[in-house]
C-alpha cells in the first residue's frame, strides 16, 4: 500500500523498475531529471522530505542533512558511501544505507577486463585497427605482458578483492594482499592469497589492483611518496575510489615510464581527469563503470528504493551502514 505520510527526494532518476517501485510505494520528487541537481537545488527540495535516495556523485554533506529536519533515511545507490557525512547523519538519528554484495562479481569481472586490457594493450590495438593503421602482421606489434607466473597484489581484501583473487586462479598468478584485517588461514587458502604489508606488496607485485574503501587512512594510499616503490614493469589498476591514488603522481610515473601502465575506472576529481593521463598511451581509462551491468545496476537501484521504503514504513533498513 502506498505510504502517503512520507515524502522522498530522489536526486536523479533511477532505472525504470525502481522508479515504478517508488511510484507504487511513496510520494517522491526527482531533483534532477537529465542532470545532477546542484547542492542548492537539493537543499531547496529536501526541506519537507523524510527520505533521500542519492547516487555516489551526490555530496550529501552536513549542510544538506541540516536542511532536512524530518529526514529519516539516506539510501545511497552504491556500495561506497564516502559521499555522505555518515557521522553527522548518525548524530541526527538518520539511517544511511548502501548496496553491498550485488555488485561484487560485476566489479571483479570489470577488474579482470581492465587487467587484460592493460596487459595486452587491447584498447590501443582496437584504436589502431579502426584508424586503418593495420597494414601488416608484425612480430612486435602491440607487445604486451603475460600474466602467468606474475604476482598479483590486491590492496583491500574485502568482498571485491576476494572475488578478484578467485578469478586470478586460472591465470596461475601468485596472489598477495594487504588489508587492515588479515584473512583467516582457511580464507587465505581458499583465495590462495598470502598477506604482505603495503610496502612489500608495492615493491614485489607485477600487477597491483586496488579494492579498498575510501576513508582518512586510504586517502592517497598510493602517493608520490610510495609510487616509486612499484616495479618499472608493473601495472596499476584502480576500480575503488579515485582519491586512493594521487593522480598527478600516477600520471608522472606513467609518463616517465617508471610504471609500465595503468587501468583506471575512477578518478580523484570525477568526472574530471588529470590532463596528462588523457594523452598517455599506457593508461586505459574507463568512466566509472565497475558495477555497470544491466542486472547489477537494476539490483542496486532496487536495493536503494527498498531501503528507503522500509524505513519510511517504520521498519529497519535492509542494508544499514550506521546504527541508530
Ligand atoms: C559503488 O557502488 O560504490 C561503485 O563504485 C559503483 O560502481
Amino acid at each position: 500500500m502506498k505510504n502517503r505520510t512520507s515524502k522522498a527526494l530522489v536526486t536523479k532518476k533511477l532505472l525504470p523498475k525502481a522508479m515504478e517501485y517508488l511510484e507504487n510505494h511513496i510520494d517522491f520528487q526527482v531533483a534532477g531529471i537529465d542532470r545532477y541537481p546542484t547542492k542548492d537545488e537539493i537543499i531547496d527540495r529536501i526541506k519537507d522530505k523524510q527520505g533521500l535516495v542519492s547516487l555516489l556523485v551526490d555530496r550529501i554533506d552536513k549542510d544538506i542533512i541540516q536542511a532536512a529536519p524530518d529526514l529519516k533515511i539516506i539510501a545511497n545507490c552504491a556500495v561506497g558511501y564516502n559521499n555522505i557525512d555518515v557521522s553527522h547523519a548518525t548524530e541526527r538519528g538518520i539511517w544511511v544505507t548502501n548496496t553491498p554484495g550485488v555488485l561484487t562479481n560485476t566489479t571483479a569481472d570489470l577488474t579482470w577486463g581492465l587487467i587484460l586490457s592493460v596487459a595486452r594493450r587491447i584498447p590501443q590495438a582496437d584504436r589502431f585497427t579502426r584508424n586503418k593503421k593495420y597494414k601488416n602482421w608484425e612480430l612486435d606489434l602491440f607487445l604486451g605482458q603475460d600474466l602467468e607466473g606474475k604476482q598479483l597484489g590486491i590492496i583491500g581484501m574485502g568482498r571485491i578483492g576476494k572475488a578478484v583473487a578467485l578469478r586470478a586462479q586460472p591465470f596461475h598468478l601468485k596472489i598477495v594482499y594487504t588489508d587492515p584485517i588479515k584473512l583467516s588461514p582457511e580464507e587465505e587458502q581458499i583465495h590462495k592469497a598470502s598477506y604482505l604489508p603495503l610496502e612489500d606488496l608495492l615493491k614485489t607485485s607485477d600487477i597491483i589492483t586496488i579494492h579498498t574503501t575510501l576513508n582518512k587512512e586510504t586517502h592517497h594510499l598510493i602517493s608520490k611518496k610510495n609510487i616509486h616503490m612499484i616495479k618499472e614493469q608493473a601495472i596499476l589498476i584502480n576500480v575503488s575510489r579515485g582519491q586512493v591514488v594521487e593522480e598527478k603522481a600516477l600520471a608522472q610515473a606513467l609518463k616517465r615510464r617508471t610504471l609500465w601502465a595503468a587501468g583506471l575506472d575512477v578518478y580523484e576529481n570525477e568526472p574530471e581527469i588529470e590532463e596528462n593521463l588523457l594523452s598517455l598511451d599506457n593508461a586505459v581509462l574507463l568512466p566509472h563503470i565497475g558495477s555497470a551491468s544491466i542486472e547489477t545496476r537494476l539490483k542496486m537501484s532496487m536495493m536503494a528504493v527498498k531501503n528507503l521504503v522500509a524505513v519510511l514504513s517504520g521498519k529497519k533498513p535492509l542494508n544499514p551502514v550506521n546504527q541508530i
